[in-house]
């Protein structure tokens, strides 16, 4: 019989996904990763099987988002539109992985994926599966089948007596994990309107955030983030603490009109506290230990680090290279940056740094000051000379 590993997350859409594979003449084996949503293992396992599966493999693979995606992505500033600190997008590219590695090990021939035929889930797996290993051939059930809506994926799983947890009024499309959440779909669809009070469901909204203020401290040695409050902590524990303290404080809400690989604008909205608030403060080392032009540059690789990210091309050479030159820049980016949150706002308190390049007594408008001001005539009129003609 033919073999195919399927990417399975428990919900309807890939339940589905089991059955319909098996109609077609294949053994199913599944493949959940635990990224930092609600995760039952054991759950999940009953409900693979109950489905249809022959097996599936269940990995905890936080710590390795962490250091390997997240960390990443942390240290180059990547930010999708302004607006998206690619949660789902980091995910996708670390499953493939190990889908890619279930399925060596299991001999399979075929993998599959639950990706609708309209995002871009669909491009980052296949496009990293192709990459990855070349030979796996790839399904992806939701552009063949002829379910064309909920009701009808609805309809089928429990003529076919699939453990769905049937749901007639879920109303959005959410994907969670350490890094964030996506939501999308339903109401928030209509542009005009704000989201719905039940649509970000992890962040408390700003006016009824904690009242007082929380102050935290982060420490970094060379681009990463490993003390918190004083604390020795590995990165996982650390975004989960944050996490908690942000969605007290009402940070790190977003709403997208995102522009999506394959053309489409759509509405998306973020849930990112953690996140929002390890950038803040990381960019805040950077800003006092790296010099202008590293910083300028640095930007420019922002953008097209997260565009690779969001487009599916983790897997690239030109990923790396920008990696490398992240890692270059990282050396220097070590001190303690202490935010106070505040109400949906992320403040800067404080930083300090043994590679500071910032000079009080250069800087001081007060006494003492070092710098030489009769230098400035002759730099200015230097400084403007390409651009005066006659
Ligand atoms: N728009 C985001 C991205 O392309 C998230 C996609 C998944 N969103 C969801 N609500 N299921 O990375």
């Amino acid at each position: 019989m033919k073999k195919v590993v399927l990417a399975y997350s428990g919900g309807l859409d890939t339940s589905c996904c089991i059955r319909w594979l098996r109609d077609k003449g294949f053994t199913v084996i599944c493949f959940s990763a635990n990224l930092g949503s609600e995760f039952s293992p054991d759950d999940l396992k009953r409900r693979a099987i109950k489905s249809g599966a022959e097996k599936i493999y269940i990995r905890d693979l936080r710590r390795e988002f962490a250091y390997r995606y997240i960390l990443p992505a942390l240290k180059a500033g990547a930010i999708y539109e302004r607006k998206y600190l690619l949660s789902t997008a980091l995910a996708r590219p670390l499953i493939v992985e190990h889908l890619v590695d279930i399925a060596e090990k299991e001999k399979a021939q075929f993998v599959a994926h639950g990706c609708t035929g309209k995002g871009n889930d669909q491009i980052r797996f296949e496009v990293g599966i192709r990459i990855l290993n070349p030979k796996l051939k790839i399904i992806a059930p939701l552009r063949e089948w002829n379910l064309n809506s909920r009701e009808e994926e609805i309809e089928y799983a429990l003529k076919n007596k699939l453990p769905i947890k049937v749901n007639k009024d879920k109303l959005y499309s959410i994907d969670q994990n350490i890094w964030g959440v996506s939501i999308e779909g339903g109401q928030l669809e209509d542009l005009n309107k704000e989201p719905p009070l039940n649509s970000y469901y992890l962040v408390k909204p700003p006016d009824k955030a904690k009242k007082s203020k929380v102050y935290l401290e982060i420490e970094f040695g060379q681009g990463v983030p490993f003390k918190f409050n004083g604390k020795r902590m590995i990165l996982v524990k650390m975004i989960e603490e944050i996490n908690k303290l942000g969605c007290e404080c009402g940070i790190g809400r977003t709403d997208l009109i995102e522009d999506r690989v394959v053309g489409i604008k759509s509405r998306e909205i973020y849930e990112a506290p953690g996140a929002w608030i390890l950038y803040t403060a990381h960019r805040e080392i950077e800003s006092l230990t790296l010099n202008r032009e590293t910083l300028f540059f640095k930007d420019l690789v922002a953008l097209k680090y997260a565009q690779l990210i969001y487009q599916g091309l983790w897997f690239t050479e030109l990923r790396k290279a920008l990696d490398a030159f992240v890692e270059s820049t990282q050396k220097f980016v070590s001190g303690t940056v202490g935010l106070t949150l505040y109400k949906g706002n992320i403040i800067v308190s404080k930083r300090e740094s043994k590679n500071s390049l910032y000079n009080k007594g250069m800087a001081t408008y007060g006494e003492g000051s070092q710098f030489d001001r009769s230098l400035a005539d002759g730099f200015i009129k230097l400084w403007g000379m390409p651009y005066i003609r006659g």
